[in-house]
């Protein structure tokens, strides 16, 4: 089909509007793919800075050996810092990167369009304002899409290419290509709260809160579970002390009320007593950890590091493929075992008769009760049960001492540290990681973005060890079904509803990629 606008071949030079944080890395990326850059921004003052800053980071990218010194000069070279926006005439895309105010970025759009010739792009690089809202305003929003960058822009690799309800396929086609050709990941996404990345983040934070707010642990060993267990670059507290409590609380607030207040996106009471006390993370010197000149001073962790000398005896062991890794582990660590076999739910049994499974997403109370087994301990899920540092386990509170204590030194003998948090459904990894999925899953239901699209958003865009699509095949999409819907059952709220593309998969037994 031909298009009315221009293709990424067309495309030579590049506007940006403000010369903030965003539109100062996206200069940078785009100049750097070898396009020309006009910089527009109404102060002159950040338009030096925006100046001083590329040129400091290609001297700190040529230091590193990263670039040559020829194609940073390039790269500086080929930006053109200009306060007068009609300058733009000569831009074939132009990217908005404004203050997040609909009204301002409506203005600068119809700004653009008297200015710009007919066929260029316009994008918005807003993070959470409706594209087809945006382009309302303009007389033809077939051209306008969003083109959201993730911060840094010269270093995260996602970028989000958003479509209106009004924006032409063809534009959506150009974008993708475009921004591959810079170098980046690409995915589409239909104009909807928080697009892909900042709708399925949401419970990676809100469930964190939330096992504060029940006391399960405190946020120092939470984030260490998700980095040491989970995988995750960045435990949810360290990640919202860092990102601005005010941003972060801002954002899930729009998403939950952009969604006309579904429970799934609730608010944490604790984060707006952050806000309202000022403690808005790093930035202000106190979040949930406390910073000294912007370096955090975190308590240690404290593990539940019990040593009876290392003593344990494993009777049966039944393997799935999820605690594979483990048992392996455990075979390689030289621990020899008397009888083996293989299920979908597998379980360590000690000799002792303590029982050591992965959580179901039921409490340990009651998986004990309906299994009439009070020696059950339920351990959290890691992302790779073969190397991992850390875990969360559960017990029934009235299993004896000398029954669990061999569990732990179990996890001892293999280098895994543990901690027992307090009984509430999920424990602390595989309660975010099913919540992640549901949301994923969720998106793809919506059809905001299709599976490649949602995987590589949560990989590239906020650094997931996984995407959570593929996370679920790979733990079974009827195993994740069960905990949520334990987690359902056990609190009766919306929250933990399932979406029905997770409900379809788990009574199809099937999985989000087709298997090759
Ligand atoms: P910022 O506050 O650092 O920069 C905004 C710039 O726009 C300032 O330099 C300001 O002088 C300029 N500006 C404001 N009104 C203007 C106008 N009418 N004409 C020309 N220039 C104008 O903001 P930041 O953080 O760079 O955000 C920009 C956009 O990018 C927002 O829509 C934000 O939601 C989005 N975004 C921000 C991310 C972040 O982590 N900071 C991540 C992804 C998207």
């Amino acid at each position: 089909m031909i298009s009315n606008y221009k293709n990424s071949n067309e495309i030579k030079t590049v506007g940006v509007i403000g010369a903030g944080t965003m539109g100062t890395g996206i200069a940078q990326v785009v100049s750097q793919a070898g396009l020309s850059v006009i910089l527009f921004d109404l102060n002159s003052h950040l338009l030096k800075g925006a100046k001083s800053q590329v040129s400091l980071t290609m001297e700190k990218l040529i230091s590193k050996g990263k670039v040559s010194a020829v194609k940073a000069q390039g790269t500086c070279q080929r930006i053109t810092y200009v306060t007068n926006i009609e300058a733009m005439a000569a831009a074939d895309l132009v990217v908005e990167a404004i203050v997040e105010q609909l009204d301002i970025k409506q203005q600068v759009f119809q700004q653009l369009e008297s200015i710009c010739s007919p066929q260029a792009l316009l994008v918005s690089n807003t993070s959470a304002i409706s594209i087809t809202a945006i382009g309302s305003a303009m007389r033809d929003p077939r051209r306008l899409a969003g083109l959201h960058f993730f911060n840094p822009a010269p270093v995260m690799k996602l970028v989000e290419v958003v479509k209106g309800l009004a924006t032409d396929a063809n534009v959506v086609v150009t974008l993708l290509n475009l921004a591959k050709s810079w170098g980046k990941v690409a995915v589409a996404a239909k104009s909807s709260p928080g697009f892909i990345v900042n709708r399925i983040a949401r419970p990676f934070y809100a469930e964190g809160l939330r096992l504060v707010e029940e006391g399960v642990a405190e946020p120092t060993r939470i984030d260490a579970l998700m980095r040491e267990a989970g995988g995750f670059r960045m435990g949810p507290f360290e990640l919202m002390d860092l990102i601005g409590h005010d941003v972060n609380y801002t954002v899930t607030k729009s998403v939950f009320e952009a969604n006309y207040f579904d429970p799934r996106f609730k608010p944490s009471l604790l984060q707006a007593e952050l806000v309202n006390a000022g403690w808005m993370g790093r930035k202000s010197g106190r979040g949930f950890y406390t910073y000294d000149n912007g370096k955090v001073i975190k308590e240690k962790v404290e593990w539940d590091n019990i040593r009876f000398g290392g003593f344990f005896n494993i009777s049966r062991i039944v393997e799935s493929v999820l605690i594979k890794p483990l048992i392996d582990r455990m075979l390689s660590a030289g621990v020899t075992l008397h009888s083996k076999t293989t299920a979908q739910v597998g379980e360590i049994v000690f000799a002792n008769g303590a029982r050591l499974v992965v959580t179901d997403g039921r409490t340990t109370l009651d998986r004990a009760l309906q299994e009439d087994n009070p020696y059950i301990i339920q351990m959290d899920l890691s992302n790779d049960y073969g190397t991992c540092t850390a875990l969360a386990l559960s017990t029934h509170p009235d299993i004896p001492e000398e029954v669990w204590i061999e569990v732990y030194s179990f996890f001892d003998f293999l280098g895994i540290k543990t901690c027992v948090v307090k009984d509430m459904p999920g424990l602390v990894v595989y309660r975010t990681v099913a919540m992640l999925i549901n949301e994923a899953a969720d998106t793809l239901h919506l059809s905001i973005a299709d599976q490649q699209g949602i995987d590589c958003a949560m990989k590239y865009g906020v650094n997931y060890p996984k995407g959570l699509l593929a996370w679920a095949d790979e733990l079974g999409t009827s195993q994740v079904a069960r905990v949520l819907e334990n987690l359902y059952f056990f609190y009766h709220d919306d929250r933990y509803r399932l979406s029905p593309a997770l409900i379809q998969r788990s009574q199809l037994g099937s999985t989000f990629h087709a298997r090759h």
